[in-house]
Parts: C-alpha cells; sequence; structure tokens
C-alpha cells in the first residue's frame, strides 16, 4: 500500500460520545473540510419515514440512499432530531443503503489535502487508509446525560431515562449489526471522554492528530 499523503482524520465512535464536535473543531483547526456521516444515515431514515414506508423496507431506504443528495443536510433541522437519529440506526443496518452511500464518503475522504471524516466505519471501511483515526466513547450514562442536555435545551421534552435506553439499544444495533458494524479500527486510538470537558476533549484528540502527522511525516 502507497504511504497516505493526504491527512485523512476519521473520527469513530457511538452518539454522543464528542466525535462531532471534536471532528468539527479538528476540521476547523486544520482547514479540512468536514464530514459527519451521521447526517447521511438520517436523510435516509428521514426520507423513508416522510415518503410514508416503514423503517424496515429495504427498498425504499435503498432508493432514498441513491436519490440522496448532500448539500444542505447540516442545516436541516428535521435530521437532529431523537427520531432521525434511530431511524438512521435502522436503515444504517442494510448493506445496500451502506453500499449507495460509500462512493460519496470515499470521494469526500480523497479531496487533495485530507478531510475529517466521523461516523461510525470511517476508521474500518470508508477511509482504511486514513493516516490519523480516534475513536472516541464515553459511558453510556455520560452520553444520555450530554444528548438530554442538548435536546431538552432545544425544547425538546425527553426524559433522562428514556434517553439511556434509547442510547443503549443503539449502541447494541450500530455495534451488533453485520453490515460495517461500529468497531474500533486496529489501528485506531482510543479517547475516553467520559471525565473530559470539550477543550480537555479537544487536547487530547489533537494530541492524536499531531502524533499521527509526525508518524506519516504529513
Ligand atoms: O452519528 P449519528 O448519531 O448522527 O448517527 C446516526 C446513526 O447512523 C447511527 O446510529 C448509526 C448510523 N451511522 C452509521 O451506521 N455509519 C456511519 N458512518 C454514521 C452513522
Amino acid at each position: 500500500m502507497t504511504p497516505p499523503r493526504a491527512l485523512i482524520i476519521a473520527v469513530d465512535g457511538p452518539a454522543a460520545s464528542g466525535k462531532g464536535t471534536i471532528a468539527a473543531r479538528l476540521a476547523r483547526t486544520y482547514g479540512l473540510p468536514h464530514l459527519d456521516t451521521g447526517l447521511l444515515y438520517r436523510a435516509v431514515g428521514v426520507k423513508v419515514l416522510g415518503d410514508g414506508h416503514a423503517l424496515d423496507d429495504e427498498a425504499a431506504a435503498e432508493a432514498a440512499a441513491w436519490s440522496l443528495v448532500p448539500a444542505g443536510l447540516a442545516e436541516d433541522e428535521r435530521l437532529t432530531t431523537g427520531e432521525a437519529g434511530e431511524a438512521a440506526s435502522r436503515v444504517a443496518g442494510f448493506a445496500s443503503v451502506r453500499a449507495a452511500l460509500l462512493e460519496l464518503q470515499q470521494a469526500f475522504a480523497a479531496q487533495p489535502g485530507g478531510a475529517v471524516l466521523d461516523g461510525r466505519d470511517i476508521g474500518t471501511v470508508i477511509a482504511p487508509q486514513a493516516p490519523a483515526k480516534l475513536f472516541i466513547t464515553a459511558t453510556p450514562e455520560t452520553r444520555a446525560t450530554r444528548r438530554w442536555k442538548q435536546l431538552t435545551a432545544r425544547g425538546f421534552d425527553i426524559a433522562l431515562e428514556d434517553m439511556l435506553a434509547d442510547i443503549r439499544v443503539r449502541d447494541e444495533r450500530d455495534a451488533g449489526r453485520g453490515a460495517a458494524p461500529m468497531v474500533q479500527a486496529e489501528d485506531a486510538v482510543l479517547l475516553d471522554t467520559t471525565d473530559l470537558d470539550i477543550e480537555a476533549a479537544f487536547d487530547a484528540a489533537r494530541r492524536i492528530v499531531e502524533a499521527a502527522r509526525v508518524r506519516h511525516g504529513l
């Protein structure tokens, strides 16, 4: 394999681990484009529901994935809800959906100079060649509390226990599926943010990327 010349940063981990915030800040720091790949699956799930299909309708999900237009997803408020996250996790289990979204993500990763992508399978499937790989995690309780604070601050009425139950179900589904399950890549560095605030977590993430840059001469 030829050595990587571009700074591709793969940020994987479970829901509400802090990976999205860390990925966005890494992108700003290194002047790289950033793709939150969870938005792609969220958009597919929301489209399936919006078109009146069931979430176990693989043909509908696959069609939604092929017709997906990635521009503007980051501004789409409908994709930020718990329901969208749950729908995303369901359609993400279909290998046909993952296949339909593969090329788009790989093209994003292959931009000259590099890119930051966050998701569940970036370091394992989308960009296994990435020179910098982070797997960001935190306890389910910490993640549920973070997500609950975000959602209640935005006016959503949800109980913390329900949030924790949702997180556990989602973890199990994302890690247990046959198609590209959420798993730490062998060469990814584990970053547990349970006891870290966002500043400390970002510092730690940056250190991991800097070490990777030195290792790869980037
Ligand atoms: O990161 P998120 O919460 O926006 O992701 C929503 C769901 O999408 C997540 O539960 C699993 C799925 N997903 C995936 O399977 N692969 C990715 N690369 C990103 C997200």
